[in-house]
């Protein structure tokens, strides 16, 4: 378990400035090494996000497949220099990872595991247990009905264990059931729920124990700020501990927008959460400043495009700007003020060009919903909050 400081103020506060002046030397010698040299070194111009939350929480993003072997070295580079902790948005959900049930497409993962391996991260895989971009297969017949309770165990099993074991020692945590609850309360009426009942996820979090005993193992859903929700999920959370089943921490996704959520009420899950016994991880950060049309996250979620539904097309006016920074570090700050029970916090992409939210639930709409800009600068609240310039 790691060391934690203090909430700012207190001792931290005097462990996060002598940590500061540590980087700042250090980058200081390095550009009188490179200029000795004659290199052409711009550093950065603030201290790296994870250093300057070091003790705090881990902090990153959900990377792609053009990040982490192709094309956007831009936002590979960032990703190193600011990151901690990576998570695949796509590359390991069954779908991709499993297209047929004799054939799995591992290339995307293995590049995206050896991206964290190199730069020294936390890797995360998301996800084992999903109804959302599972292959036809999985839980229906070659006819198209339902399988058998044992044959859908079987091939859960056989998932897991093929998944979990392959990045055995690589991948430390693992987002094993996502988006089992609705916000109501209820659960999901998945084909897993169908064939199984509420037993489906404590399998797929025995499963994955079985995988990889060495593995943090997560339960991760959006919408984790409503009462009935938070509510469902501390009654699993307890159900898994009573029966001796490993569960580290939930994900709060965090997906949010200029109205929702409260933040009062996402503060009462943070502690319902760690009141319950497990760690909180903000796993799928970002905020949308375009007009509301669905909250969550629902991928089904669709609607007609409008141009009044995408009002910024061209650039953000700092009037809204100055709006989303200020609901941003309010976020923030609760994030650092719960940092003791809070682990990891990691946004729905690198920066505002990659997100998912410029195509859900409208698609072809422009927004602004991320840690870094289009020109992979930094968003001002960052360094409101944390004061980290140079
Ligand atoms: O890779 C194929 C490409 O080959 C094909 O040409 C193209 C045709 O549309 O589709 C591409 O796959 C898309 C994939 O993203 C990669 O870009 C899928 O259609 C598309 O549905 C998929 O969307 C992802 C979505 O989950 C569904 O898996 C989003 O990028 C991703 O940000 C989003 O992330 C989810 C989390 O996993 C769970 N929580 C909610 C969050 C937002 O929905």
């Amino acid at each position: 378990m790691r060391a934690r400081t203090p909430a700012a103020g207190g001792r931290g506060k005097g462990i996060k400035m002598q940590h500061m002046k540590t980087c700042r030397k250090k980058i200081t010698l390095a550009l009188l090494a490179a200029s000795a040299f004659g290199c052409a070194f711009s550093a950065p111009r603030e201290v790296p996000l994870k250093d300057a939350l070091r003790g705090r929480f881990l902090v990153g993003a959900a990377l792609n497949e053009a990040q982490v072997s192709g094309p956007d070295r831009r936002a590979a580079e960032l990703a190193m220099r600011e990151f901690n902790t990576v998570v695949a948005e796509n590359c390991m959900k069954a779908a991709s990872i499993h297209p047929e049930e004799n054939r799995y497409n591992f290339g995307p993962a293995d590049a995206f595991v050896e991206f964290g391996r190199k730069g020294r991260m936390k890797i995360i895989g998301h996800t084992l247990i999903w109804h959302s971009q599972l292959p036809e297969w999985f839980c229906v017949d070659s006819e198209g009905r339902n399988v058998s309770a044992q044959t859908l165990k079987k091939r859960m099993r056989d998932h897991i264990r093929t998944v979990m074991g392959r990045y055995r020692g690589a991948v430390k945590g693992w987002d094993v059931v996502n988006e089992a609850i609705e916000w109501d309360g209820s659960w999901r009426k998945s084909k897993f729920y169908e064939i199984l009942g509420e037993e489906f996820l404590y399998l797929a979090f025995r499963y994955a124990r079985e995988a990889d005993p060495s593995a943090e193992l997560y339960y991760n859903d959006y919408g984790m700020d409503g009462k009935a929700k938070r509510e469902r999920v501390v009654e699993i959370i307890k159900n898994l501990k009573s029966r001796g089943l490993r569960i580290d921490a939930v994900g709060m996704q965090s997906h949010m927008g200029m109205g929702h959520p409260d933040i009062g009420e996402f503060e009462k899950s943070i502690e319902a959460f760690a009141a319950a016994g497990v760690k909180v991880m903000i796993t799928e950060w970002d905020m949308s400043v375009l007009p509301f049309v669905a909250s969550g996250a629902e991928i089904s979620t669709n609607a007609a495009y409008r141009e009044e539904l995408n009002p910024y097309a061209e650039s953000l006016p700092a009037e809204m700007s100055g709006k989303w920074n200020a609901r941003m570090a309010d976020f923030f700050r609760l994030f650092l003020k719960h940092s003791d029970k809070i682990t990891r916090v990691t946004a729905w992409g690198v920066s505002d060009g990659d997100s998912w939210l410029n195509n859900w639930p409208v698609r072809g709409r422009t927004d602004y919903p991320l840690l870094f800009d289009r020109n992979l600068e930094r968003k001002p609240f960052l360094n409101e909050v944390l004061g980290a310039k140079r």
